[in-house]
């Protein structure tokens, strides 16, 4: 396999300045409102349960927002991710806003090296974060060595089904391209631009990504020694997924335009590790 960590990372690196300063992060928000939350959090506010005094480890933070978001709820929290640009980005967030969140300059897969084995009640992950990792199962073990007795996972996801389509046939039909199921080899994109609202122009253009079904998360999750509390299934995606094709609704999300019914964007999955 490629050195797939290096040529993502070079890639997220290069996206993480542009992301924060882009008004879909509203970085500028959490500075001026300290009751500010992403939207992202803000959508499974009904499904979090409560947080207050926990201790949360963010796995695959990025700039910081969710991760600041959460301990604007009451977590004390940790944030992860292998990008120096985006942990710089998540520092000056934390700084900025008096926020004592720690972030930690490290691959997923060695998170319970260099973090506290079983030292935390929750681990928060998600919106693109699975994808780039490519082997579920390993992903799962990690999450259950992070977490104590009884410690719960929440995730909310991109749906693998999203992940199959490909929105850039010339006839305007949505295409099931790209795999379902985890595959050994990675898909491999280019990819000019990013998912934000952005004049920058970037010279890292290619990933190397997985999808994982939504059976292999799951059974990934009980083979780890978790019990499945929350499968919420959605029609909207916080970002959006399909150019051309969806409608905002005010509040952070964008679903089809036509019969959103049709399509399930993202998951929100809960779960809890067994004693
Ligand atoms: C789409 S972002 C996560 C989204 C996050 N929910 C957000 O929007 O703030 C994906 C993040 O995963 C990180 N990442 C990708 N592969 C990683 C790996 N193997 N280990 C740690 N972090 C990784 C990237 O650096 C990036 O910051």
């Amino acid at each position: 396999m490629t050195d797939y960590r290096s040529v993502n990372r070079a890639n997220w690196d290069e996206r993480a300045p542009a992301h924060a300063a882009s008004p879909d992060y509203g970085v500028e928000r959490f500075l001026a409102d300290p009751a500010h939350l992403s939207e992202v959090v803000r959508f499974d506010l009904p499904r979090l349960g409560k947080v207050t005094g926990l201790r949360g480890v963010h796995l695959q933070c990025h700039i910081g927002t969710d991760t600041v978001s959460l301990h604007r709820l009451g977590a004390r929290m940790t944030g992860l991710d292998f990008s120096p640009a985006a942990l710089a980005e998540a520092r000056r967030l934390a700084a900025g806003t008096g926020a004592p969140v720690d972030f930690v300059e490290a691959d997923v897969y060695d998170a319970p090296t260099v973090l506290e084995p079983g030292g935390f009640d929750l681990v928060y992950t998600g919106v693109g974060a699975l994808c780039w990792l490519p082997d579920i199962r390993r992903w799962a073990q990690v999450v259950a060595a992070l977490l104590r007795p009884g410690g719960r996972l929440f995730l909310r996801e991109c749906h693998p089904m999203l992940w199959t389509l490909d929105d850039t046939r010339p006839d305007g039909t949505l295409a099931v391209e790209y795999p379902y199921f985890e595959r050994p080899e990675p898909t491999v994109f280019q990819e000019q631009g990013t998912y934000v609202a952005t004049e920058q122009t970037f010279t890292h253009t290619v990933t190397h990504e997985w999808n994982h079904g939504l059976g292999e998360v799951v059974t990934a999750l009980l083979d780890a020694g978790f019990e499945l509390t929350m499968l919420v299934e959605h029609d909207s995606a916080p970002w959006d997924a399909l150019p051309g094709r969806t409608v905002g609704d005010g509040h952070g999300e964008r679903r089809l335009a036509d019969r959103p019914w049709r399509l399930p964007q993202t998951y929100t999955l809960a779960a809890r590790r067994r004693d």
